[in-house]
């Protein structure tokens, strides 16, 4: 019998770590096998700030899931990465060869990939290289150029960037538990992978995971990701104005946010008062929830500002049509929908990993957009060598990561690798 192959995604979150394991079943569907949910420590804004924490969280999260299926199934996992060290870079390049009329094949397109990769500042590495569009002796739009008779191929690949050293640390707190990483992912381009049609993906569409710590965001253009940027707020900095502005500690501010706390202060009901539970020997105190909202929705404005302005640094003229995609704990903020509207104009959506063949409905919530999403990553491009070196030399061979568009919206998309 074949041996089972199964995959782990790791997400390591500013608020949470979450693994989940499964494997393909026979129909191209997700068995999901486990699952580990501890709380997030020794993270600052989607960085490593303290490895022994952050591997203690992998770890309790890993043994956590592998709780049911025994030790020895997690051998390698998906893990996300994320922080304002990430940058990106589209790059044209040419592959000219006068003379030799041979069809296009996959070595030259790895050539070509190779000399798509730009010139790296001092600690800085690949971290993907996404090839986004082939022009084929001047005819541009092709989407696989492999088999086409040609002179010349040009390639236009979306090359994310990241520093070295926290990297290498993401790996360092998954090698603390004993598990070795197939593969990085960003954090935004997994999320996409769970939660983004592929309508939206070739109409265009901005996709804003907002976490605890960063927001990350992704978007989409003509079915393939285009930008990546990632923003240093998130769902932390409004629970810190929420306790600034009601004088209460954070963690009191945390449940008041999530309990009480509306994006739209005007779609609560001016008089709708609640209680405010004790803390440090201070008496119950009635407020309203106006009150808790206001402070929250100023916050959220702004990061809904610095979010378009990365639509404007993208160099897009325009919002996509396929609009904002909302996901990441965040999303689950009632008025948040309301607000971006709002805000930003339409089309909006509130999204979780959906349309996934066999995905159990615990799963379907925003906080594990990601972490599904490195499943699905590392089930699409399992066996393909990554762009980036830790402690080993770089590869450049069978870089793809293209051409590979989700299904439409209500189709249960199948999962089967490669
Ligand atoms: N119902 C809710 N209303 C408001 N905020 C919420 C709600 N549910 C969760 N959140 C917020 O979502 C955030 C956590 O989201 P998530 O789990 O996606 O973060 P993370 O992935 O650990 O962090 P990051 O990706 O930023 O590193 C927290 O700030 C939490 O308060
Ligand atoms: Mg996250």
């Amino acid at each position: 019998m074949a041996r089972e192959i199964y995959y782990t995604g790791v997400d390591i979150g500013t608020s949470k770590v979450c693994s989940i394991v499964a494997r393909v079943g026979s129909e191209g569907e997700l068995k999901i096998l486990g699952t580990g949910l501890v709380a997030s420590q020794g993270m600052q804004k989607g960085r490593i700030e303290n490895i022994g924490e952050v591997q203690t969280a992998v770890k309790a999260s890993l043994e956590e899931a592998q709780r049911y299926i025994g030790r020895g199934v997690i051998t390698g996992v998906y893990a996300g990465v994320s922080g304002v060290h990430i940058s990106c870079q589209n790059t044209k390049e040419v592959l000219d060869n006068p003379g030799d009329m041979d069809d296009v094949t996959s070595n030259r397109i790895d050539q070509l990939m190779q000399a798509s990769f730009p010139p790296l500042d001092a600690g800085r590495e690949v971290l993907h290289i996404i090839p986004i569009g082939y022009d084929v002796d001047g005819l541009s739009g092709v989407r696989n150029p492999v088999g086409l008779h040609a002179k010349q191929v040009e390639v236009e690949a979306h090359v994310i960037m990241g520093d070295a050293v926290a990297l290498k640390n993401t790996v360092r707190a998954v090698q603390g538990a004993k598990v070795s990483v197939h593969s990085l992912v960003l954090q935004s381009l997994a999320s996409a992978e769970a939660t983004l049609t592929g309508d939206e993906r070739e109409m265009g569409a901005v996709l804003v995971d907002i976490g605890g710590g960063t927001t990350d965001l992704t978007i989409y253009r003509q079915g393939n990701p285009w930008y990546s940027a990632v923003i240093p707020v998130g769902g932390d900095q409004l629970t810190r104005d929420l306790s600034v502005a009601m004088r209460t500690p954070w963690y009191t501010a945390e449940e008041m946010k999530v309990k009480w706390g509306n994006a739209m202060p005007e779609l609560v009901r001016a008089d709708e008062e609640v209680v405010v539970p004790s803390y440090q020997g201070q008496p119950r105190r009635v407020v309203k929830r106006r009150d808790i909202s206001e402070p929250l929705q100023a916050r959220m404005i702004e990061l809904l500002k610095l979010v378009l302005l990365k639509v404007r640094q993208s160099g897009l003229r325009q919002f996509p049509t396929g609009g904002l995609v909302i996901t990441g704990g965040c999303a689950e903020m009632a008025g948040i929908k309301e607000l971006a509207l709002k805000t930003l104009g339409g089309p909006v959506r509130i999204a979780y990993p959906s349309g996934i063949a066999g995905l159990p409905s615990q799963l379907r919530k925003p906080i594990f957009s990601t972490a599904v999403g490195l499943l699905l990553w590392g089930i699409k491009h399992q066996g393909e060598k990554r762009p980036y070196r830790i402690g080993e030399k770089t590869s450049w061979s069978s870089l793809f990561q293209w051409g590979k568009a989700s299904a439409g919206e209500g189709q249960a998309r199948k999962v089967s690798a490669k």
